[in-house]
């Protein structure tokens, strides 16, 4: 996050003797991204970070792909996804290119008996059900409906959920994932032009800290595989950090929307950029206001990028028979637009209460075998007069 932030206890000057009450050292840990590039954090720890016990096994856990090169538009029923008790294993990898993933979870119980990272992906878990507390080695943040976690790579990580009622749409990146450029001036501050701003931002206010040895369970991804790993520490052993570098919360209901007298473009509802692809929030927001405006979108060419919509909540004005939950993947290469009667039926209308997630990729998706087990197949005939 281009911002900075400081939790916790830190010695006046970086790379400097830290002391414990008894004298000792604490250790400090450089956590960058991009080589020493990119935003980076300063972190203190109880214990040395890399005390690795042991590496218990490992396996994979990458989709099965359905459909490699796939032309289809299709509609997918987000909610026939099952329920299962352990967090890692309810995600299920719908799309999938080299430069991210897109996954859906229902998740009953919280990881209570490891901790979990992701070394090669950053995470934008979306909450559509559910509250409860990301727990990380760099501090906790509460959520609950309609909040984006954005999770960098490597950050260690437990989640505790309040109930068993959890639905969640996840984003793995390859590629970092920032708050969008054209809204930030050069020193990285958020502009008054932007549909949000630090103030929006949610940060870790909450450290937990346990000086402990034992046996202590990671979960490391890596490369499509799970790597299950024992640390002799507490990963949770951070007495204070500072820096760029940490997992913040961001809720879709302070996305501030941007509107016009005719249609605007779906750039206007970015709310997360990467070099491989966009995340855009579509909220309540008024209409149009040219007299002779067309509130519902024109027909459209994605011709260079996939186009996903993951409804949450509201009337989808352009789309006949989509509920909640529901994911429409609208291939680059042909084009899409209002399902027959939409555009009518928008006409004369001042507002919307319509609630999305959209995630527009620059390569293509592919299918996987989970995706078709929720698949429309006769969602690409639903243009037919
Ligand atoms: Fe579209």
């Amino acid at each position: 996050m281009p911002f900075y932030h400081k939790l916790g206890s830190i010695p006046h000057k970086r790379h400097t003797q830290f002391r414990k009450l008894n004298g000792t050292l604490y250790y400090e840990q450089l956590f960058g991204t991009i080589g020493f590039d990119g935003m980076s954090t300063n972190s203190y720890h109880e214990q040395r970070p890399t005390q690795v016990k042991a590496i218990i096994k490992q396996y994979s856990v990458a989709p099965k792909i359905a459909k490699a090169n796939n032309i289809q538009s299709y509609r997918f029923r987000g909610f026939q996804v099952k329920p299962e008790t352990d967090f890692l294993e309810s995600r299920k990898t719908v799309l999938v290119n080299s430069d991210c993933a897109i996954i859906l979870a229902a998740p009953q119980q919280s990881t209570n008996d490891y901790f979990y990272k992701n070394t090669d992906a950053d995470e934008l878990i979306f909450i559509h059900k559910g509250s409860g507390k990301l727990r990380t080695h760099l501090g906790n943040l509460n959520f609950k409906y309609g909040d984006y976690l954005l999770i960098p790579r490597g950050i260690i990580y437990k989640i505790d959920f309040d109930t068993e009622d959890n639905r969640l749409f996840i984003v793995e990146s390859h590629r970092p994932i920032y708050t969008p450029k054209r809204y930030r001036n050069w020193f990285g501050q958020l502009l008054e032009h932007a549909p949000f701003c630090e103030r929006d931002i949610r940060r870790p206010e909450e450290l937990e800290t346990y000086n402990e040895t034992g046996d202590f369970l990671m979960k490391v991804k890596k490369q499509g595989e799970i790597i299950e790993m024992v640390y002799a520490t507490h990963p949770f052993d951070v007495v204070g950090y500072d820096g760029y570098n940490y997992p913040y919360a961001f809720s879709i209901h302070d996305f501030e929307p941007i509107t016009g007298r005719v249609h605007q473009p779906p750039p206007v509802h970015q709310t997360f950029e990467t070099d491989a692809f966009v995340v855009c929030s579509f909220v309540p927001r008024l209409y149009d206001y040219h007299p002779q405006a067309i509130p519902a979108p024109y027909n459209h060419s994605n011709i260079d990028s996939d186009e996903v919509l993951y409804y949450v909540d509201g009337d989808f004005m352009s789309r006949n028979d989509i509920e909640a939950g529901h994911i429409s993947l609208h291939p680059a290469g042909i084009p899409h637009g209002p399902h027959p009667g939409a555009t009518e039926r928008s006409l004369g209308k001042t507002e919307t209460e319509e609630l999305a997630v959209m995630v527009d990729t620059f390569k293509p998706l592919m299918v996987t075998e989970e995706a078709m087990k929720i698949a429309d197949e006769d969602y690409y005939k639903s243009w037919l007069e």
